[in-house]
């Protein structure tokens, strides 16, 4: 899950890439490096850590030249050190790398029997290597890449300059993203389109095996095997500012207090009076990526209809923080649409051999839409004969681009690696296509149809609420940080709020942490309760309260230390908790849209008393991009 940037222009490449590379740093910052063409000489720079210790190293440099490549790194093979960053540089070719070269001994051995010297413990290297053998013998860079692709097993994105071929740099995708920005005189390739923003509003978006060679002037496409490709660009109105913090210490607190706005965003478009429309789907429309923004509504929403009319199975399709989205549309679904729901986490689904029955509707949730596992899963399911639908918050990602529908978060830029805007926009565009599923098959009346919409509706002013009660949520997380254990429990909907409260612990606090359904709680973790494990429940006045009020009771009888989060001023909860924390009282469908919210700040205050880096945690990446 690294991060990629190369130029070409007028513009002094060092501070193209650098610019471009902070704005990648979320994919992957164990080290990072660069290197520009200079009077047919590589400068090449790299440094281990975050990417302000290659800032430091290169201050000073006054190099000019009009291309270069920089990388910032996720460590997959060779542990994070300068020599195994990227760029890797052999004899005149210099590439960076995104992905894994899975018959990497195999090549390895091949070079070393061929007298190669090896500088690294990286597979990215060992493609530096084949592309120089093949550029001696066809002295031509494009070429040259297309001769060494078949050699090579795995998901990967290259990009290569060559000191003897000083105008121009070749990208290759397969697996994870890449994309073009394209500028007057001046050309950009880049893992995210945040990278160019400052730049450029046009992109071209790279599907797998396609090549692509930058020149100043023109960028062209074309297949593994060499064929030219034509593709439209696309003008994304982005604002640099949007992935700037504006003030806040953080971007996942920035994104955090966000939630209420983009809430509303994400369900306006589907929100008509009192009605909910499923519109701009574009199932099965080959121009969709054309004319999204044009689309014939109501011709859309007639096909959109006509198709889920005929579904008879839902899975979901997710990992992480997006699957536990997916455990919660399960409930949504089943009661409200009355389909039958299958969950799965991705990396599973993929290799289960699963069984999907016809007309199924494979629906898979991905914030960034480029995790390998979801791609994959999605993939298959395709394959297995089903309809595949993407809820995602990157348009125009892999797996946007290889659904058959699309839904989006529209959370615009998520920077934090830990999720938080994305979450709550996917929770509240699952209860739109729940809602949606229901009209469609009728069994949703209009009056039940408009509570919830109303529900909806006054969901982003009750969540500004929950963020005014922030002072609670800091008092809570500093009572926790002497605890040796957590335990987040939960029943129905609040049960997947619960496993998400204990990820983000996790990867915020490095903390162990674990999400459970609460009427499991006497089926084993009750032995772990004692003075020392904190509980977190989550129990809204839903229909469940009652008996989490009883497991309640059973970690208050064993001595734990129990947080509550409740509708409103519970005396009930507040009678038997530590702590109690306050909750606006809503109903089922939007209260996980709510009580997540305590969680996301009990995490970031906790991960930043504790001093930890809470927008970059350790190991972690903000797109799961390898397996
Ligand atoms: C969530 O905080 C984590 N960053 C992680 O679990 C994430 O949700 C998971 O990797 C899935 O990512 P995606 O939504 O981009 O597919």
């Amino acid at each position: 899950m690294c991060g990629i940037v190369g130029y070409l222009g007028p513009l002094n490449p060092k501070d193209v890439i650098m610019q471009g590379l902070k704005k990648l740093e979320y994919r992957g910052y164990d080290s990072a490096g660069l290197a520009i063409l200079q009077d047919g000489n590589t400068k090449l720079v790299k440094a281990t850590g975050k990417l302000q210790a290659l800032e430091d190293r290169i201050k000073n440099e006054t190099w000019t030249g009009h291309v270069g490549i920089g990388h910032t790194r996720w460590a997959t093979h060779g542990v994070p050190s300068e020599r195994n960053a990227h760029p890797h540089k052999v004899h005149g070719i210099t590439l960076v790398h995104n992905g894994i070269i899975e018959n990497y001994h195999e090549i390895k051995e091949g070079l070393l029997a061929r007298g190669a010297q090896i500088a690294s413990d990286t597979d990215s290297e060992l493609v530096a290597h084949l592309v120089a053998e093949e550029f001696e013998r066809v002295k031509d860079l494009k070429t040259a890449v297309e001769r060494v692709l078949p050699k090579l097993v795995g998901a990967f994105s290259i990009v290569v300059l060559c000191e003897q071929s000083p105008n121009e740099l070749i990208a290759f995708k397969d697996g994870p993203p890449l994309v073009v920005g394209l500028g007057k005189n001046e050309n950009f390739v880049a893992s995210d389109v945040q990278a160019l923003i400052k730049y450029t509003q046009e992109f071209i978006y790279l599907n797998d095996r396609e090549i692509v060679k930058l020149l100043a002037d023109k960028v062209q496409l074309f297949s593994s095997h060499g064929v030219p490709i034509e593709r439209k660009s696309v003008t994304l109105n982005w604002s640099p500012e949007l992935t700037e913090k504006q003030g806040f210490a953080h971007f996942m607190l920035k994104e955090i207090h966000e939630q209420p706005r983009t809430v509303a965003t994400a369900v306006q478009t589907h929100l008509c009076g009192d009605r909910v429309v499923l519109n701009r789907v574009g199932f099965l429309d080959k121009n969709y990526f054309e004319h999204r923004d044009s689309i014939d509504v109501e011709k859309d929403w007639e096909n959109t209809q006509r198709i889920l009319q005929g579904i008879e199975r839902v899975f979901i399709i997710a990992c992480g923080t997006s699957f536990y989205a997916g455990n919660i549309a399960k409930y949504f679904i089943e009661k409200i649409a009355q389909l039958p729901v299958e969950i799965d986490i991705a990396s599973e689904f993929r290799y289960r051999d699963p069984v999907v029955p016809k007309n199924s509707l494979v629906m898979t949730i991905s914030q960034s839409g480029e995790t390998a596992d979801t791609l994959a899963a999605i993939r298959l399911a395709k394959e297995r004969g089903a309809t595949t639908l993407s809820l995602c918050n990157v348009k125009n990602s892999s797996i946007d681009r290889f659904a058959d529908g699309h839904l989006y978060m529209n959370a615009g830029p998520e920077i934090g690696v830990a999720s938080t805007k994305a979450f709550t926009a996917t929770i509240a565009m699952l209860n739109v296509f729940a809602l949606g599923l229901g009209q469609i098959r009728k069994t949703l009346s209009p009056d039940e149809e408009k509570n919830f919409v109303m529900s909806l509706r006054s969901v982003p002013s009750k969540m500004e609420v929950v963020l005014s009660y922030d002072k609670y949520f800091l008092a809570a997380a500093n009572s926790l940080k002497d605890f040796r254990g957590f335990l987040f429990m939960g029943r129905g909907t609040n049960f997947p709020i619960a496993m998400e409260g204990a990820l983000k612990l996790k990867e915020l606090a490095y903390l162990h942490a674990e999400g459970y359904a609460a009427g499991e709680m006497k089926h084993g973790p009750i032995a772990l309760i004692d003075e020392r494990m904190a509980v977190v429940m989550v129990a809204p006045r839903d229909s469940y309260f009652e008996k989490t009020v009883s497991n309640i009771e059973e970690v208050k009888a064993r001595g734990g230390y129990i947080i509550s989060l409740g509708s409103g001023d519970d005396h009930a909860l507040k009678r038997i908790s530590k702590m109690y924390l306050p909750i606006p009282s809503s109903d089922w469908l939007t209260n996980p849209i709510l009580f997540v919210i305590p969680l996301q700040l009990m995490a970031y205050h906790l991960s930043s008393v504790l001093g930890y880096d809470v927008d970059q945690p350790r190991n972690l990446a903000k797109s799961v991009t390898v397996e």
